[in-house]
């Protein structure tokens, strides 16, 4: 391997819930120490081109339906494929390799991915890195901040993850908490709906808690902070991690309350902020504690609940007086899109991880590097 570094342009593609999705990334890949040992370092990480199909079919159903996702992505991995290369004004003859998120998952549509990213790899020569979701969504926040690279803190929160992880380097994961039951962004879909508000539910809550005061300690809306005790310490086996499905039900009582005296309408939106600002006041705090404990200035923040105005702007808030800069992607990056596993693809890349020619799906499966 050649000791000067070598500009590296990946393919990626990502199907693994309802998007499909595919974009063209290049970077700067530094091949490591002495002994020629790849060191996966990155630089000058540029997004060239990113297409994103979402699957708005789901909306009807309120929830992912696999079998429509895997057909769907199966009509719209071509084109998406195509038009990420045509936009990057490149051919598969400047690709170095192709990307394709192959955990975790719905593994009929992972399938899509894998077996399409096999077929174009093998019919052009080229190899295939297969790339972990979770770490992808960990890598979209460098695609607009290269600052945002190790050591940090990561909170990772999407529809299906809720991950504190302390990163020393790119590949290093120590994971300090996790949810106990709901993922963060599973508990903004349930509330969403008890609310009567549409399907994925985040966005939709966040627009009606703005329109409503944050009811004070004490108020009716006012939700217990899961998880979260003044004398906590480290050594609480709750001292990191997460519960979201009591703060969920405390919320289907007070919509029952509002139903039984006709009031929903009325306080709907004070019944979202109640619950968004639940919600965040825990996740802001097991944040600070995690980067607190781990001496991290950057925090880095990923997955679709990472779109959160106000959850973004209360880790600001919180970090501002110790010197901590927050880090997060604009929503296109945020959500689930194929560019995130082209940039954790060339690390992989970098590291000569390639996938074997027997490379599958898998539905569940624990981030590389993960301690
Ligand atoms: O990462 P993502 O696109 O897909 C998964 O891998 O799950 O995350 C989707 C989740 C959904 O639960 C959605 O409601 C949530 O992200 N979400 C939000 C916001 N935008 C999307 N949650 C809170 N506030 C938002 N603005
Ligand atoms: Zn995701």
């Amino acid at each position: 391997m050649s000791h000067t570094p070598q500009t590296v342009r990946l393919l990626g593609i990502e199907t693994s819930c309802d998007e499909t999705s595919a974009a063209v990334v290049r970077g700067v890949q530094h091949p490591g120490g002495p002994a020629g040992e790849p060191s996966g370092a990155l630089e000058q990480v540029t997004l060239e081109s990113l297409v994103i199909l979402s699957q708005d079919v789901h909306r009807l159903f309120g929830g992912v339906v696999p079998e429509i996702a895997s057909r769907q992505h199966l009509t719209g991995i071509v084109p998406a494929v195509d038009t990420a290369l045509r936009e990057a004004g490149v051919s598969m003859a400047d690709i170095d390799a192709v990307a394709v998120t192959h955990a975790p998952g719905l593994v009929g549509a992972l399938l899509v991915g894998t077996s399409y990213a096999k077929g174009l790899a093998l019919a052009h020569g080229k190899p295939v890195v297969p790339v972990h979701h979770m770490e992808g969504h960990l890598f979209a926040t460098l695609l607009e901040h290269p600052e945002a690279a190790p050591p940090f803190t990561a909170l990772l929160v999407s529809g299906g993850h809720t991950l504190l992880l302390d990163v020393p380097a790119w590949g290093s994961y120590r994971l300090l908490g996790q949810t106990r039951d709901d993922a963060v962004g599973e508990a903004f879909d349930k509330v969403a709906k008890l609310l009567g508000l549409p399907y994925p539910g985040g966005r939709p809550i966040e627009q009606l808690a703005a329109t409503a005061e944050s009811p004070p300690h004490g108020h009716p809306h006012w939700f217990a902070r899961p998880m979260l005790r003044k004398r906590a310490v480290v050594t609480d086996a709750d001292y990191y991690d997460c519960s979201f499905s009591g703060l969920k039900t405390a919320v289907l009582y007070a919509v029952r309350a509002a139903e039984k005296d006709g009031s929903l309408d009325a306080q709907r939106a004070s019944i979202a902020r109640g619950f968004q600002d639940a919600v965040i006041e825990t996740l802001s705090e097991k944040v600070y504690r995690a980067a607190k404990a781990h001496r991290r200035g950057r925090i880095v923040l990923g997955g679709g609940v990472a779109c959160n105005g106000a959850l973004q702007q209360a880790l600001r808030d919180r970090f501002a007086a110790r010197g901590g800069t927050v880090f997060a992607p604009t929503p296109r990056l945020s959500t689930d899109n194929a560019a995130m596993i082209a940039a954790a693809g060339l690390y992989r890349f970098g590291r000569g991880e390639f996938a074997a020619p027997g490379m599958t799906a898998t539905a569940s499966l624990p981030i590389p590097g993960l301690s």
